[in-house]
């Protein structure tokens, strides 16, 4: 059985929209804003809007595009949980809330990919969706009415200070990585992220390529395409790290990552 299975199982029946409610406003309540929490919380709302946009679009290219701005959401709100929030959970006596947070991510992204197969105008598509839906509520169910609470509580504050300043810069420096790619726009990618794209801007001088030519720019062949290559090994090198602190929260020794 899956561990979305197993999550779908455990949920039967699922909370209702009630204790979902009741269990934001709570978490609200105990985050400052500014915080780590609260930047979650505004990332979760986020989400269910991408997922809500996606079931309700029209027909399949509608979907298509809908799509793609839940999953630009998702994975930039998932790598910066795993690699900030999670290990920190871990060293804050969560090791068993960050086992499940790291598993429940990892199933959320390999059946996005199943997702993203399936005929966008087919009955399976929206099937597979609101069964991704489900489980990613549920999820956030969890980090919001248990799991984050407890990290609130039990960090020191010196580490609720570096969680909210990690947190920020990889959800920052993933959306950087995004727009270097070429594939969107800052307007579009703003527009999908929730941001301006004056922030956008500001966010590439910080944590983009010095000295890169904004948009079309400037850059000869072989200069774009070593700076492609600098992109991708920045990107693989920061997921090998993400997977290092979550194999060291798993208790596996990562013998098989070198620098
Ligand atoms: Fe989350």
């Amino acid at each position: 059985m899956s561990v979305i299975d197993k999550v779908i199982n455990a949920v039967t029946p699922a909370e209702t929209a009630e204790q979902r409610a009741d269990v934001r406003a709570k978490a609200r309540a105990i985050a400052s804003p500014g915080d780590w929490f609260s930047l979650i919380l505004d990332h979760h709302v986020i989400l269910e809007q991408a997922f809500a946009a996606t079931k309700a679009a029209a027909d399949g290219p509608s979907r298509v595009v809908a799509l793609k701005k839940l999953g630009v959401v998702l994975m930039g709100h998932a790598i910066a949980e795993e690699a900030v929030v999670y290990p920190a959970m871990g060293s804050a006596g969560e090791k068993g809330h960050a086992t499940t947070g790291y598993d429940e991510q990892v199933e959320v992204k390999m059946q996005m990919a199943k997702l993203e197969k399936l005929n966008p105008a087919s009955q399976e598509f929206l099937d597979k969706l609101e069964e991704i839906r489900q489980a990613v509520a549920h999820h956030m169910y969890e980090e919001e009415g248990d799991w984050y609470p407890e990290l609130k509580k039990n960090a020191p504050a010196t580490d609720q200070v570096q969680i909210t300043k990690r947190y920020e810069e990889e959800f920052k420096r993933n959306a950087v990585e995004l727009l270097e790619s070429g594939e969107r726009t800052a307007v579009q990618l703003g527009r999908e992220l929730g941001v301006s794209d004056c922030s956008l801007g500001k966010w590439k001088r910080q944590f983009g390529r010095q000295g890169q030519a904004s948009g079309s720019g400037g850059l000869g062949a072989e200069q774009s395409r070593i700076a492609q290559l600098e992109r991708e090994l920045a990107a693989v090198s920061r997921q090998r790290d993400i997977l290092k602190k979550a194999l060291a929260i798993l208790g596996q020794e990562p013998n098989n990552f070198t620098r």
